[in-house]
């Protein structure tokens, strides 16, 4: 978690770090800081909470310079306060770090530092790195630096600054994401790309253990020998306003918005009705293929219930057997892997830490790594042997909307994909499937045309206290993400159920005027669903259906209908979701709630 941001160029670093900050403020937003270098002196500015509170103190008590770091803070060690706020500095006040990350020994150098006589301020883990790099300085920064995270376990990406060699900025990371801007006389280190977009285009994506030196000659890269390392620019292609709210109230709601160009655009080259499915750099061969008797799909929250939707599809598509794993489980149970494994990991971020992990205990096993994820060359991305790419565009809200229903397409394109090389279906019913995924960017857009009768229903929701959404099969998938979606953002408790498993305990839950949301999209579940229906209805339960045209006879069982138009059973989860996403938005608005910002969470989750 957290954002962390560095300048060094001819600007007001000031500016340009708090810009940088906003840009990365999904990342955490317990408390901001910087520290600015000039003439000689180090001064820090750091506060708890949003970074508008760091604003107001910068107005009261204001810093200038040309170089500096800044940080945005999603607490794990130490509570958010002021005092736990990045940057750290070293008890000198010599050295400022910024730091996005977990440092695990930390406990063991704090107390080594401090019977070196080192004294700590803060809660944290961070503060252990100064302190360090204080400790190794014999007049090189990048030496001294390259010396402490030897020291260091865990995970990191830091900038660090000093007040000895004013004019350098140095970063490193390890299993945490770091990118170098590079512009004209200016350069830039950042958590993510948005950070440095207004500057520029052209960046060095960072792999672990690589040193940054930032001075007024540029950016120089270096291993842990302080060889020179000679690294491609990456040229980033997509929109700055693209990252922008562009006319709506929240990110959340343009996100929903966009979903019927993400869906298009993620299946673009990809699935052309008559040609066989192309997946750019999926590389597995036919044989390759052959030889796999089990699929893993792992991931975690939004990621986690596309990878339920997967399990169906490739299940009844490529005729593989699936099983679908949390990510923080899927590592520390000793699962079976072999050569014979697929591992799918499904990350919006590609960044996720637990995630991450399963890569890396998959890979350590042999099994093949296929990774689908949103951001191009992140950690998820680079470490997979196969790579499919949601075109979704950044999302920034930390409710996950577009990354879904894009996830969802690439789970289908896959299944298709593997299917076609197996024959493990025919032929026409591949083609079928295919052109029902071409036209669902046009059914997306007709759903979120008319949001009137889910408006009013959110009014309803908002008055509770809990919700039970209801669904078989396919359906019981996306109640498990519209439940999650409702809880983040609204704060209300809300449970999804298989509707058959209900009356097994949750029933008794039910009593008159509960809301429960069911789902009947699935046509060889529907009557089953209506019985389900049932069983709530007669205890009073106040039930709004998501149906599909055609099955109008749903109304005469429930107090509330929305429809979604008529679709093939298997694809109807990427337009069913969509109502749902919007009744938790509009739940929260309706309640109050920060949509973007949730209390409690970050948008990328990089520690375990
Ligand atoms: O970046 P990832 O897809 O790996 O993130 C996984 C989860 O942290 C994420 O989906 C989270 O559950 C969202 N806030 C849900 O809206």
């Amino acid at each position: 978690m957290c954002g962390i941001v560095g300048y060094l160029g001819n600007k007001d670093a000031t500016k340009v770090l708090i810009d940088g900050l906003s840009k990365l403020e999904y990342r955490g937003y317990d408390s901001a800081g910087i520290a600015i270098m000039n003439e000689g002196e180090l001064s820090v500015r750091k506060r708890k909470g949003r970074l508008a509170n760091l604003e107001e103190q910068l107005e009261s008590n204001p810093v200038s310079g040309s170089i500096g770091i800044g940080h945005t803070r999603w607490a794990t060690h130490g509570e958010p306060s002021d005092r736990n706020s990045h940057p750290h500095t070293n008890t000198k006040g010599t050295i400022a770090v910024v730091h996005n990350g977990i440092i695990e020994n930390y406990m063991v150098l704090r107390e080594w530092l401090s019977s070196e006589g080192y004294k700590f301020q803060s809660e944290t883990d961070t503060e252990v790195i100064p302190q360090l790099v204080d400790y190794y300085y014999e007049g090189n920064l990048l030496e001294a630096v390259i010396k402490a995270v030897e020291k260091m376990h865990g995970s990191y990406a830091l900038g660090v600054v000093s007040k000895d060699e004013p004019d350098k900025m140095i970063a490193v990371r390890k299993d945490s994401p770091l990118i170098v801007g590079i512009g004209e006389k200016e350069s830039f280190i950042a958590s993510d790309i948005p950070a440095v977009l207004n500057y520029t285009r052209d960046v060095y994506l960072l792999e672990d253990n690589e040193f940054v030196l930032i001075d007024k000659d540029g950016i120089k890269l270096f291993d842990e020998n302080m060889d020179v390392i000679d690294k491609e620019v990456f040229h980033v292609t997509w929109n700055a306003d693209a990252a922008e709210k562009g006319g709506y109230d929240t990110f959340m709601l343009k996100e929903i918005y966009e979903q019927p160009k993400a869906i298009k655009d993620t299946l673009t080259s990809r699935v052309i009705k008559g040609e066989l499915i192309k997946l750019d750099s999926i590389k597995i061969t036919k044989e390759q293929l052959e030889n796999i008797d089990k699929i893993y799909i792992v991931a975690c929250g939004t990621a986690y219930n596309a990878g339920v939707v997967g399990k169906y599809v490739i299940e009844s598509l490529a005729k593989i057997p699936v099983e679908v794993d949390i990510a923080s489980e899927f590592r520390y149970r000793d699962p079976f892997i072999t050569d014979k494994t697929l591992l799918i990991v499904i990350s919006q971020s590609g960044e996720t830490a637990d995630t991450m992990a399963a890569v890396r205990l998959a890979k350590s096993k042999n099994a093949r790594v296929l990774a689908i994820t949103n951001v191009v060359g992140s950690s998820v991305a680079r470490e997979a042997e196969d790579v499919l790419y949601t075109w979704a565009g950044p999302e920034i809200a930390v409710a996950s909307t577009k990354a879904y229903t894009t996830m969802l397409i690439a789970l289908y394109m896959i299944a298709l994909y593997f299917a076609e090389q197996k024959g493990s279906i025919r032929e026409k019913e591949i083609e079928k499937i295919k052109s029902g995924l071409l036209d669902l960017s046009e059914k997306t857009a007709e759903v979120l045309s008319d949001t009137d009768a889910i408006e009013e229903f959110a009014k309803e929701v908002a008055k509770h206290k809990d919700v039970f959404f209801l669904g078989r099969g396919l359906d019981f998938a996306i109640a498990m993400e519209a439940s999650l979606k409702l809880k983040e953002i609204s704060y209300i408790h809300s449970e999804a159920y298989a509707g058959g498993e209900l009356k097994h305990g949750t029933i008794a839950l039910i009593e008159e005027g509960t809301a429960v949301i069911a789902l009947t999209t699935q046509s060889a579940l529907f009557e089953k669903m209506v019985s389900n229906i049932k069983e709530v209805t007669t205890r009073g339960a106040n039930v709004l259906a998501i149906s599909k045209e055609g099955y109008e006879e749903i109304q005469k069982s429930v107090d509330t209908t929305i429809y979604i138009p008529k679709v093939r059973s298997i694809l109807a989860p990427v337009l069913s979701v969509i109502p749902l996403q919007l009744l938790a938005y509009y739940v929260a608005v309706e309640k109050g709630c920060d949509v973007d910002k949730p209390r409690n969470l970050a948008k990328s989750v990089t520690v375990e």
